[in-house]
């Protein structure tokens, strides 16, 4: 557009240029002409004047209009009493109204006019003799044919500049795009997950804007992926079109409500302290179906119905929540013994032994099965499309693939997967990768846990592995093996229902006695030795002792839910969190307030409203993981700050803070680094933290859960595509070439 306008610009300047210059011209030429008209005729003229002789003079005169651009000719007496003339001569020009013209000019006249034909050119000259008057000469020139001119001028200006314009648009934008593309190549081929070597290595002109440039490959990737940013809607067109709108069947040990029952015997809803259900909550409310889990609420029984089914979210209806039920021995030798004794330590570097047991294994068989019972008994046809989640259901893929060959089957591992040496010393390794891989697609958060997991089936089964498809082919089936990194929903619910910021902060400020303008610290987590909230509050212990101006004046404030606690390392870490916090607090005393703590250690289970009204009163948020698959609190105390404000520290061991590079990263293990990165927090200036804050943001509303979702359902939706042909066109020429005896 300021291309065109200046163009515009040009060619209105360049038209009015020469329409002056050529009109100066034009004038110049009749002046000139007039004079020798009336120098050629004015001696016959003078000479038949004096002689009387009209008819003389009117032949002269005809002699002059011969000239096609003389309109009129006139000579009139010096009464001014016409004499003779040619043609008609417009109002103004006849001899009678030359007088008025002739008033001051003795000498004559001279002017350009416009009447009623257009542009003429009037002159008026003294026929003489020896001084004496004997008339006066009138011609007048025809000069329309200045204004045609200027007229085609004018349109053949605007025609070479429509042309003109129209060429620079289109060159502009054919640059644009081949510049645009191979700028795009260039930054993907940067940005993409893939060997680092030293064709990869960025440039050092691209190095200080690798963020901004990120951000702007998603931008343009959202935009290439015809639909714009990822959002319930979105997620439920690519089920309509892609998977004729088939419902899908989630299972995940953790249900996303729990019935409990309350102290005076009421029932009352509670949202589970899980990363699991945050992400896949939202999904299933865009999606519906039916989510399968654990029935682990005190009243969870009482509100199902006959098939342990509950509509749920409750009012809402949105998708059915199917419950199976656990004994305790079931309970404690899958989801305690094998899966959080086992699996968990094993997945996580925290330094914590795994405890294999075969009793736990052979339950973790057992409920598997059960599980995979319940999901066939929910799904409707033959090719159901099938979410099992985490790694409490590493063999129910298998399982579901023997019932139903043609299932479309998506396996996602929510905690990291070991490298393959460390995964060697589970006794069961081998039937966890076979079970895994009766799934289509086996998802993880991060390419290295991708790439971790090809590693040990490479080690541990016979199979064959495509690297370059990032795919496994296994008894003849292909499993594809993909990152996708798991997020929130974007906008969040919760945050919309939020008070402001200004009464969250004034309330927590209140809640804890700290002045007005005291400072909080934030962490909010499943109470898990892998959360890292020991090494956490010793930050925080470190902060006040090299800063002693804060103390009185900054509280942490550790929201923690209590999780797994009939697991010995789970006791312990909560015996260590309270001995931990109680000396910290006594060593720097209660404050000018009398009521002032440095750690204020909450554990109990938070519903999500009081989570974000902290998250938004927090200065700075310290998510301090010794090793997690993603981390979303990250991510929610990112959505819940509308208001730009807060910082967030960030373990470098999470999968987030591949994705928040702007959080400040650290090493939870080094103390000094931490407690120097929460000074730096406190002290940031609000310009930074905006800055810091809108980056995250826009990077988790565009790789929102959605995102996530319906990454995973294309290539599901595509994978389905691949086999209905594959069956309808028969086996490729090489599986007939190997069936030929
Ligand atoms: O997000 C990691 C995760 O282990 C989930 O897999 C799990 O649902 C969640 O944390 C909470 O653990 P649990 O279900 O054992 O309470």
């Amino acid at each position: 557009m300021p291309l065109v306008g200046v163009l515009a610009a040009l060619a209105w300047g360049a038209t009015e240029l020469v329409n002056r210059t050529a009109r100066a011209w034009f004038e110049k030429d009749v002046s000139m002409r007039a004079a020798l008209a009336v120098s050629g005729a004015s001696d016959a003229l003078v000479s038949h004047l004096a002689a009387g002789n009209r008819r003389r003079i009117g032949a002269v005169l005809s002699e002059l209009a011969r000239d096609d651009r003389i309109m009129a000719a006139a000579v009139c007496a010096p009464d001014l009493r016409t004499l003779a003339r040619t043609g008609p001569l417009h109002p103004g020009q006849d001899c009678a109204d030359v007088a008025v013209r002739l008033a001051g000019a003795p000498a004559g006249v001279e002017a350009f006019e416009h009447v009623e034909g257009g542009l003429v050119h009037l002159t008026v000259r003294p026929l003489e003799e020896d001084g004496k008057l004997l008339g006066w000469l009138v011609l007048v020139h025809d000069l329309s044919f200045v204004e045609r001119r200027e007229a085609a001028m004018l349109r053949f200006t605007a025609g070479a500049f429509a042309v003109v314009a129209l060429l620079a648009s289109f060159l502009t934008v054919a640059v644009r795009r081949l510049a645009c593309r191979s700028w795009t190549r260039e930054l993907r081929g940067l940005l993409a997950p893939g060997p680092v070597g030293p064709r990869r290595k960025p440039p050092k002109t691209f190095q200080p804007l690798l963020h901004d440039v990120r951000q702007l490959v998603s931008e343009l990737a959202a935009e290439q992926g015809a639909g714009g940013r990822w959002s319930p809607e979105r997620l439920r067109r690519v089920l309509t079109e892609h998977l004729q709108g088939e419902g899908i069947v989630i299972l995940a040990n953790r249900e996303p409500y729990v019935h409990d029952r309350a102290p005076d015997g009421s029932v009352r809803v509670l949202h589970p302290a899980s990363g699991l259900v945050t992400a896949l909550e939202p999904v299933m409310r865009a999606c519906s179906g039916t989510w399968v889990a654990h029935g682990s609420g005190s009243a969870d029984h009482a509100v199902v119905d006959r098939k342990d089914r509950v509509r749920v979210p409750p009012g809402e209806d949105s998708y059915t929540l199917r419950r199976v039920w656990l004994s305790e021995e079931e309970e404690r030798g899958y989801y305690y013994g094998f899966s959080n004794e086992g699996l968990w330590p094993l997945c996580h570097i925290a330094h914590a032994r795994p405890v294999f047991r075969a009793q736990d294994f052979r339950h973790y068989q057992a409920v598997n099965r059960r599980f995979a019972d319940a999901v066939l008994a929910e799904v409707d046809g033959p090719d159901p499309i099938v979410l099992v989640q985490d790694y409490h259901f590493a063999l129910v893929p298998r399982m579901i693939r023997e019932r139903l060959p043609r299932a479309t089957v998506i396996a996602f591992w929510h905690i990291p997967w070991p490298h393959a040496e460390s995964f060697g010393i589970c006794p069961w390794g081998r039937e966890l990768l076979e079970g895994l891989l009766g799934a289509s697609v086996v998802g993880f958060h991060t390419q290295l846990h991708c790439n971790n997991f090809l590693e040990s089936v490479d080690r541990h089964l016979e199979a064959r592995i495509d690297r370059e498809r990032q795919s496994i082919v296994v008894g003849g089936r292909e499993a594809l093996v993909r990152a996708y990194p798991i997020s929130i929903e974007w906008p969040s619910r919760w945050v919309a229902s939020a008070p402001p910021v200004q009464d969250c902060r004034r309330e927590a400020l209140e809640e804890f006695g700290l002045p007005p303008d005291g400072r909080i610290g934030l962490g909010v987590d499943r109470l898990d030795y892998t959360k890292g909230v020991e090494e956490r509050l010793l930050a925080v212990e470190r902060l006040l002792e090299r800063f002693p101006h804060l103390v009185g004046r900054f509280t942490f404030v550790q929201l923690g839910a209590p999780s797994r606690t009939l697991i010995d390392r789970y006791r312990e870490l909560n015996e260590r969190l309270d001995a931990l916090s109680a000396r910290i607090n006594a060593r720097f005393g209660a404050g000018p307030s009398g009521r002032w703590r440095a750690v204020a250690l909450l554990r109990a289970h938070h519903e999500p409203p009081a989570i974000f009204r902290m998250f938004r009163a927090a200065d700075v948020c310290y998510v301090s993981s010794l090793h997690d698959g993603m981390n979303l609190v990250a991510k929610e105390f990112v959505a819940a700050r509308d208001d730009e404000r807060g910082v967030l520290v960030l373990s470098r061991f999470t999968g987030a803070a591949r994705e928040l590079t702007e959080a400040l990263l650290v090493n939870p293990y080094d103390l000094e680094e931490a407690s120097s990165a929460l000074a730096a927090a406190l002290v940031m200036p609000a310009e930074e933290q905006g800055a810091r804050m809108r980056a995250m943001r826009a990077f988790v509303a565009d790789l929102n859960v959605y995102r996530w979702a319906g990454r995973m359902l294309d290539d599901a939706a595509r994978l389905r595509q691949k086999e209905r042909l594959t069956t309808r066109l028969g086996p490729g020429p090489r599986a007939v070439q190997e069936r030929l005896p």
